[in-house]
């Protein structure tokens, strides 16, 4: 369904409370739960790997939305299936091989999906379409929540979009989401926002509250 769901990043949660954040964004609204895995090599920076996504996952009742900025991906693809991930995104640009990474993880039983850096062409998509439910169009440099929205990207989304046509396949754009940027990206063709900074922002475990305003500020 090509209705807006909103996927806050847990990257802005947190870090010492994860479960009942994952659970506080879900009474607060959102549609989905997004994980980003950081390898420091990928990208320059660290985060957490498949025992923390296998820990949170009873505390996540929608789905758990797992962005790997790893390099390489194949050799953790059957942890983070084991974890119970629903959604695996791989990046284009980790390897050489993201065809046999994107068949990987369908034979894993996970849904695939495939992530774009703001540097890499719409074009890089066109040879694996076909194998993936899900298209993660990064508005940032990954990395780091909190960073400025890249607008040269709505272009992207755009082209994209005609690229999918009526294929069941989520556009989901990462990175820079608020109130300002989310309508841009809807516009072009996005379906899934995720959120980090914009959603927890103004809240905390002990107070969620503001955590609903946010999600239905997007
Ligand atoms: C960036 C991550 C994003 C990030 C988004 O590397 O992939 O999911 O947490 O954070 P905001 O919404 O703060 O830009
Ligand atoms: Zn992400």
């Amino acid at each position: 369904d090509r209705r807006i769901k909103i996927a806050p990043s847990i990257l802005s949660a947190d870090f010492a409370d994860f479960g009942r954040e994952c659970r506080a964004i879900e009474d607060q609204g959102c549609d989905w739960v997004h994980v980003d895995v950081m390898d420091g090599h990928f990208v320059p920076n660290l985060t957490f790997g498949p025992a923390m996504c296998k820990a949170i996952r009873p505390h996540v009742r929608t789905v758990m939305d797992v962005h790997l900025m790893i390099a390489p991906v194949d050799p953790y693809i059957e942890a983070f299936a084991d974890a119970g991930a629903d959604i695996l995104t791989a990046h284009v640009e980790a390897g050489p091989h993201i065809h046999r990474t994107l068949q990987a993880i369908r034979a894993a039983g996970v849904r695939p999906g495939i992530a774009l850096n703001p540097g890499t062409p719409a074009e890089a998509l066109r040879p694996v379409l076909d194998m993936v439910d899900l298209v993660c169009v990064m508005t940032v440099n990954p990395g780091f929540g909190g960073q400025k929205f890249i607008a040269s990207q709505i272009e992207k989304v755009r082209e994209i979009r005609a690229m999918i046509g009526d294929r069941p396949i989520h556009i989901e754009i990462d990175g820079g989401v608020t109130p300002e940027t989310a309508p841009l990206v809807a516009a072009a063709g996005a379906d899934v926002l995720v959120a980090g900074s914009a959603v927890f922002k103004g809240g905390s475990v002990a107070d969620p509250a503001p955590y609903g305003a946010n999600i239905a500020a997007i």
